[in-house]
């Protein structure tokens, strides 16, 4: 089964949206294996966001992630990292289908609430980049059966 990192950035937690798009996931039938309430650092931003360096919004992008407590997470399930980018929408929120979280409730493109990884690769790094192997909790999730 698929894993995926997924983090409400600091305009999610300052809006107090924390409960509302866990409740999405958990309504999905997603399997939660980690989470952790922290200020991202400069240094954990920097490698994060590498893809994004050297482009217009990248410093912008960077001050934005390190100003304030972030909500970093594991989810786990069959198809997990496309369906969660589904759920998240279009990074604009002007081109994210209604029903979608940034759709709902993002303005602008800077402050769009939420990270997904979008692939296998990046979901890995990603992971090992905000948790160390024994943060990921391994238990059953017995309802999965039934999704
Ligand atoms: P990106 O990886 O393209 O989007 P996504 O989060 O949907 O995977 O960009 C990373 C973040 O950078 C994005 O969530 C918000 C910010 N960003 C801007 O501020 N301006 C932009 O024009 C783009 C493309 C991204
Ligand atoms: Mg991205």
């Amino acid at each position: 089964m698929e894993r995926t990192f997924l983090m409400i950035k600091p305009d999610g937690v300052q809006r107090g949206l924390i409960g509302e798009i866990m409740s999405r996931f958990e309504r999905k039938g997603l399997k939660l294996v980690a989470a952790k309430f922290m200020v991202v650092s400069k240094e954990l931003a920097e490698s994060h966001y590498a893809e994004h360096k050297g482009k217009p919004f990248y410093e912008p992008l960077l001050t934005f992630i390190t100003a304030g407590p972030s909500f970093a997470m594991v989810w786990q399930g069959d198809n997990v990292i496309a369906l969660t980018r589904a759920m998240i929408g279009k990074t604009d929120a002007v081109d994210a289908s209604p029903g979608t979280i940034r759709s709902d409730f993002a303005v602008h493109t800077n402050l769009n609430l939420i990270h997904g990884s979008d692939s296998p690769e990046s979901a890995a790094r990603e992971i090992a980049n905000f948790f160390s192997p024994e943060q990921l909790v391994d238990y059953e999730h017995t309802i999965q059966r039934w999704i």
